[in-house]
Order: structure tokens, then C-alpha cells, then sequence
């Protein structure tokens, strides 16, 4: 569904990504690990057409996407969950989440949509006309997702959907995560979590300094003495 090859990112004279190839086959969930500042977000960035890059390729349904405008990519079916809670602080929960349809021309599959995303997401119906400002951070996170889910996009990219929950969100999150894959969404999943993530992914990169040193099975890589000692934790 989606396939990157030899993609180099460049912020001024920062070489951030030097030539990375993944594929994203449809259906599938599937996970980009690595260190801080290895260049997950930017490998989002770029595939959403916020970022250009210097050279390489993204093909999106064989489609070649790379110099495209943002705008044109989400209409294409790639939403993207931002890093960081990126809500609109001042709007509310169901103004936030109706956005995420702006460029839906289906009106009237919007309302079983937004009830689909309250299903997943019980506590923003609670919430609907609360100021997304004032959630609490995990419920920020909800957001997020929820909003990227309401462009109905068939390619969801998430960056770090965990990052700073607590242990029990985590485990819903990732939860969720299969869930929304199951009912048909392609995923491509950044994670520091890298154990939850190996977990629940059908295929994983590693990333390291800009470049993918590792790919295999969520299992092989789980099961890689290398990933073990820097990823997991584990001696
Ligand atoms: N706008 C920018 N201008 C200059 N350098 C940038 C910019 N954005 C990212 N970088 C640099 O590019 C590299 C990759 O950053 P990126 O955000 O992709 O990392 P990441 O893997 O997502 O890290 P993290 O886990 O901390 O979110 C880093 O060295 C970072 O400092
Ligand atoms: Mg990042």
C-alpha cells in the first residue's frame, strides 16, 4: 500500500534520513522503532508532505506522493496522529473530531463514524462538549486519534499514540490500535514502547540515527539479542 525507497531528509545541513526503504503492505499493522531523534517523526512528516525531502520515493496505492501538498495527501486516504496531543485546545471534543472530517465529501456517513469513534473512545462522548484544552493528557492523546480516524483515512499513521500515559492507557491504546486495524485500517506505528509495539505489529523497522539497521517479524525482533538490549531493556 505503501512503499518508501531510498528516502533522504535533509533540516538544513542535518542529515535526517539517509536513505530509508519500508513498506507498508495494506492491512497490516506496521511499526517504526528507535531512539530519540532517530528520525520517526520526520519519516511521518514526510510521507504526509509536511517535510520534503531531497531524493527517494513514496508511493502511495502506486501512486507516486512525494512533492505533493499535505492537502491532497490526506484526500488521497493518509491521516496522520500527530506526536504530542496536538489538539485545538479551544475547540470542543466534537469540534475537534469534526475537523478531522474537513475534506469528507460523504456527509452522511459522518455521524455513524463519529458514534464508531465514541464505541472506541467512550470517554470523549462524555466529554463531547468539554474544551479539548481542558482534557487531561491521555484524553488529549484519545483525541488525536480519534480525530485522525475521522478523516476515514484507509493509511493511519501514528506517532508515539502512548507517550505519557499511564501504564492502563497504554495497554488501551495499543488495544484500540488492533482494534482499528482489524475493522480494515493499514497503520503505520511509531513507539518508544517498543515491546507493546513488536507486540501487536505484523512487521517492524528499527531506525538509528536516520538510517534502518534491522527489519524482521514483530516476533523476530522481539526475539533479537540486539533489539533486546537497546529497545526492551532487557540485559
Ligand atoms: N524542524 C527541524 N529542524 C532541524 N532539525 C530537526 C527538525 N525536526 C527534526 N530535526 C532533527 O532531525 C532528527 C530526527 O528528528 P525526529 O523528530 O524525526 O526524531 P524522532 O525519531 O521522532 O525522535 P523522538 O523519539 O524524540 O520523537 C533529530 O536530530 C532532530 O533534532
Ligand atoms: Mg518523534
Amino acid at each position: 500500500m505503501l512503499k518508501i525507497e531510498d528516502l533522504h531528509v535533509f533540516y538544513g545541513g542535518i542529515h535526517a534520513l539517509k536513505g530509508i526503504s519500508l513498506h507498508v503492505p495494506k492491512s497490516k499493522i506496521i511499526t517504526l522503532i528507535g531512539a530519540n531523534g532517530a528520525g520517526k517523526s520526520t519519516t511521518l512528516r514526510t510521507i504526509t508532505g509536511l517535510v520534503k525531502a531531497k531524493k527517494g520515493s513514496i508511493k502511495f496505492l502506486d501512486e507516486e506522493i512525494l512533492g505533493y501538498p499535505a492537502h491532497k495527501i490526506v484526500h488521497m486516504g493518509i491521516a496522520m496522529a500527530p506526536e504530542g496531543r496536538k489538539v485545538f485546545p479551544n475547540l470542543s471534543v466534537l469540534e475537534n473530531l469534526k475537523l478531522g472530517a474537513y475534506f469528507r465529501t460523504d456527509e452522511s456517513s459522518i455521524e455513524k463514524d463519529l458514534d464508531w469513534v465514541y464505541e472506541l473512545f467512550p470517554r470523549l462522548k462524555e466529554r463531547k462538549k468539554q474544551k479539548a484544552g481542558t482534557l487531561s493528557g491521555g484524553e488529549q492523546q484519545m483525541l488525536a486519534v480519534g480525530r485522525a480516524l475521522m478523516s476515514k483515512p484507509d493509511l493511519l499513521l501514528m506517532d508515539e499514540p502512548s507517550l505519557g500515559l499511564a501504564p492502563l492507557l497504554v495497554k488501551e491504546i495499543f488495544e484500540i490500535v488492533q482494534q482499528i486495524n482489524e475493522e480494515g485500517r493499514t497503520i503505520l506505528l511509531i513507539e518508544q514502547n517498543a515491546k507493546a509495539a513488536l507486540k501487536i505489529a505484523h512487521y517492524g523497522y528499527v531506525l538509528e540515527t536516520g538510517r534502518i539497521i534491522l527489519e524482521g517479524t514483530g516476533q523476530e525482533l522481539l526475539n533479537n539479542e540486539d533489539v533486546k538490549k537497546a529497545y526492551l531493556g532487557e540485559a
